[in-house]
């Protein structure tokens, strides 16, 4: 798959693209039967919550390597869909991946996720330019009532701003304040809900103030996000850097693969 130039310039100018069904149901099943064999692992990337332990982050399915190695998730980031989609967005064909992650926001009790920036938390992990992005693609659907993510589009043009550390919820990140929230928000379109069947996708620049709600529904939501960076944009040294899992030092430049990858791999 390659972006057309005009959905480029819209990235561009909106900070995200949304790309309904971009998987198959053949390879959202695939998918999906790794997300409960690897939530079955034993690991610090298994990240469980409450007493029931259910699992609520999965860390680093795109590698090769370690415990939570998934070879379809590898093939599904390798797809022209998901890299060379990153490659057209970050206008540079060598990035690699600083993480990934599969957000199972369990039916009920999955909590909000207050405004904010991606890049606040990679820039302290010593990456210097905003120029990341993320590829997000549904593996259940998601909807308004069961925590689907919003994006405030145009808002990755305000640039880092200056947030607020929040342990308010279950998830203790750099937040927007209600103050500056207020402020961009009149300033922007309306948000928009990143709604749609499994399989559909999104790609969002890492300044792109974006949020999602409490999962009211009876049914989890899943979720992966595929998140990219420029390979001449790798972290320099930081104090106290964060682990491997979240701020990979694997800046080899991907390759695109397969297509039909994630099949294959089952
Ligand atoms: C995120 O912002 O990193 C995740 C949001 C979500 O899973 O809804
Ligand atoms: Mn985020």
């Amino acid at each position: 798959m390659e972006l057309t130039a005009e959905q480029v310039a819209q990235y561009e100018r909106d900070g995200f693209l949304i790309f309904p069904d971009l998987f198959s149901a053949e390879e959202v099943a695939v998918l999906r039967s790794e997300v409960e064999r690897v939530s079955r692992i034993d690991s610090e990337m298994v990240v469980r919550e409450g007493d029931d332990g259910a699992v609520k982050i999965m860390f680093r399915l795109h590698e090769e390597d370690g415990e939570t190695a998934s070879t379809a998730f590898r093939a599904a980031a390798r797809t022209s869909r998901v890299l060379r989609a990153a490659q057209q967005c970050l206008r540079d064909d060598n990035v690699y991946m600083h993480h990934s992650k599969l957000n199972m926001k369990a039916a009920i009790e999955g909590s909000a996720w207050p405004w904010h920036q991606d890049f606040h938390s990679w820039h302290l992990d010593g990456i210097a330019e905003p120029n990341m992005t993320t590829m997000t693609v549904m593996l259940t659907e998601a909807t308004p009532m069961n925590g689907c993510m919003y994006v405030l589009p145009g808002s990755h043009e305000v640039g880092r701003t200056n947030p607020r550390w929040d342990d308010s919820t279950a998830y203790n990140l750099w937040a927007a304040t209600p103050g500056d929230m207020k402020e961009f928000m009149s300033q922007h379109a309306e948000p928009v809900a990143i709604t749609g069947g499994p399989g559909t996708a999104a790609i969002f620049h890492c300044n792109l103030l974006h949020a999602s709600g409490h999962n009211l529904s009876a049914e989890d939501r899943w979720q992966i996000f595929f998140c990219f960076n420029q390979c001449k944009n790798r972290p320099t040294d930081v104090e106290n850097p964060r682990p491997e899992y979240v701020r990979s030092q694997n800046w080899a430049p991907l390759k695109v693969a397969a297509e039909d990858g994630i099949l294959t791999a089952s």
